[in-house]
């Protein structure tokens, strides 16, 4: 088995990893980063697109930012559309100036892979973690599978950047761990169309038959979502279906149709919220998806996955450089606060915007607060706040 030695070890090339390798790269701290997954799949996943204000400015400042700052789409309104209305949020000017820049995720990871690669940063793809050894002592260290053989890795820390299905949650004990989760009665059915998008602002929307999500990626191609039930699968959904239904949900009687065009993409995602806590057994430290999954409704999963890893480069650089440990310390408690922030966010924004399909006074209740989050400045502020800027805090 070959060996190997580094500072930190990060399991997962996600936008977590990737970005944790890249920040502790410019402050001259060793990482290695492992993906089990090839380069062409991870540059090619197509999953988030919103990116908040103080998350861009990261990206931008750390240097990996200039392609998204020219192709990405900055916006400053939502619309919400209900009871075939339509209803715009002025996320701007509720919070203090700020847009949001919608931009896909898998470039994101593009760019910083791009960057990675340019200075020469190992990073080993189709090499999967496959155990820990030594988590809670100085020198831990990680086993992997590579297309040359084992590895084994020893460092200092281990950062588990692996997704909700990844190995390093499940590598802290049973009698340590404390995993929150509650499951949601419905999917998203998400296509990527090449269309050109009928609106310049993303619009939600809460209709009978159920939700509907209108997004972007460029002025050429549309991201559009339909809420489907649990057990729904994608060849019940023909383009025919799939077009129909979003005409229904999201037709008004103000603006014209929503256009169409073939569709690229298609994927269910089902719905859930996980917290687990701690987010820190001994020298593994846990960000992104790892550590907490949120519904995609508030648009918060890959926002909350680069806040971790800002935190934790800081109390990393803290640690290996400066020997304090204090930041480190405090890790957990400093993510998990703005976590429950996000989850609470996340789940307001997707209980008001799914129907119920079964229960009406769950409807009403949702109706209302739909009508309080346009009508009252208040409501709207708050939204508009949580939406643009929630992981700075
Ligand atoms: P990931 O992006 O999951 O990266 C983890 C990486 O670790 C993966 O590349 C994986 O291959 C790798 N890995 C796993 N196990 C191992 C191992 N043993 N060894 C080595 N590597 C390993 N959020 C939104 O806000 N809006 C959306 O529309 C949206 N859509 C989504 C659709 C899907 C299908 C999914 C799964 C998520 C979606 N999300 C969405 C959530 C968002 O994409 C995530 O929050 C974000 O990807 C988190 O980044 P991460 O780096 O923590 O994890
Ligand atoms: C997108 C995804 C989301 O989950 C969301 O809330 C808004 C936009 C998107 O993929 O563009």
């Amino acid at each position: 088995m070959k060996e190997l030695r580094t500072q930190v070890v990060i399991v997962g090339a996600g936008p977590a990893g990737l970005l944790l390798g890249h920040l502790l790269h410019l402050e001259g701290i060793d990482n290695i980063i492992l993906e089990r997954r090839s380069r062409e799949h991870i540059e090619h996943r197509v999953r988030a697109g919103v990116i908040e204000y103080g998350i861009a400015k990261l990206l931008v400042e750390s240097g990996v930012g200039e392609r998204m700052l020219r192709d990405g789409l900055v916006h400053h309104g939502v619309e919400f559309r209900f009871d075939r209305a339509s209803h715009r949020i002025p996320l701007s000017d509720l919070a203090g100036g700020k847009p949001i820049t919608v931009y896909g995720q898998q470039e994101v990871v593009k760019d910083i892979v791009a960057a990675r690669l340019g200075y020469g940063a190992p990073l080993y793809f189709d090499s999967e973690v496959t155990g820990f050894d030594g988590l809670t002592t100085d020198q831990p260290s990680v086993d992997v599978d590579t297309p040359e053989g084992k590895l084994r890795i020893t460092c200092d820390y281990v950062a588990g950047c692996d997704g909700t299905l990844g190995v390093a949650n499940r590598a802290i004990p049973q009698n340590i761990i404390r995993r929150y989760e509650r499951t949601y009665p419905f999917s998203w059915l998400g296509i990527i169309a090449q269309a050109p998008p009928a609106t310049d602002e993303l619009i939600y929307c809460r209709h009978e038959n159920g939700f509907a999500l209108y997004s972007m990626r460029s002025p050429e191609v549309s991201r559009l979502y339909l809420g489907v039930r649990p057990d729904e699968t994608l060849d019940q959904w023909s383009d025919d279906r799939i077009w129909e239904e979003l005409s229904i949900r999201l037709a008004t009687d103000q603006v014209p149709e929503i256009g169409q065009g073939p569709i690229l993409e298609r994927g269910i995602t089902a719905m859930r919220s996980i917290v687990i806590e701690p987010m820190r057994y001994g020298r593994l430290l846990l960000a992104g998806d790892s550590a907490h999954i949120v519904p995609p409704t508030g648009a918060k999963g890959m926002n909350l996955a680069l806040a971790d890893v800002r935190v934790l480069s800081r109390a990393l650089l803290a640690q290996l450089i400066g020997g304090d440990d204090t930041l480190l310390e405090a890790y957990s408690a400093t993510c998990l606060e703005r976590v429950w922030r996000a989850e609470e966010f996340s789940t307001y924004m997707t209980q008001m915007l799914h129907p119920s399909y079964t229960d009406d006074f769950e409807n009403g209740v949702q109706k209302t607060r739909l009508r309080q989050a346009v009508a009252s400045e208040g409501a709207a502020t708050v939204l508009a706040q949580n939406y643009v800027d929630l992981c700075s805090r």
